[in-house]
């Protein structure tokens, strides 16, 4: 399941740097999460403009980001992401040996 994440490009985020939010997390995608699946777009403004600037990860809204700021918070939600799917994998295993052991 992809991570969504939209950097606000509103006038109030933008004038406080917003375009640097994005250009950093795309770097960041680039280098250090070339395999992992990240939606990586721009939105309009989320009515937070004096907090801004806004950035939303899979529909979580953060205010007064800045670029490093924003960099820790896509490679938590990373971290995250795959901690979730190794737990899930685990599960499934679990019960595949339980599914396959014979009923008395
Ligand atoms: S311009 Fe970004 S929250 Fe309003």
């Amino acid at each position: 399941m992809p991570i969504h994440v939209y950097v606000c490009h509103g006038r109030s985020c933008q004038e406080r740097f917003s375009p640097y939010i994005l250009l950093r997390l795309k770097n960041d995608r680039e280098r250090f999460f070339p395999n992992d699946d990240i939606v990586l777009d721009t939105c309009l403004c989320r009515g937070k403009c004096q907090e801004s600037p806004t950035i939303e990860v899979d529909g979580t809204l953060y205010t007064r980001m800045s670029p490093i700021a924003a960099g820790s918070m896509l490679a938590k939600r990373v971290a995250e992401a795959k901690k979730t799917i190794s737990v899930n994998k685990k599960q499934k295993n679990h019960a595949v040996s339980i599914s396959t052991t014979p009923h008395e």
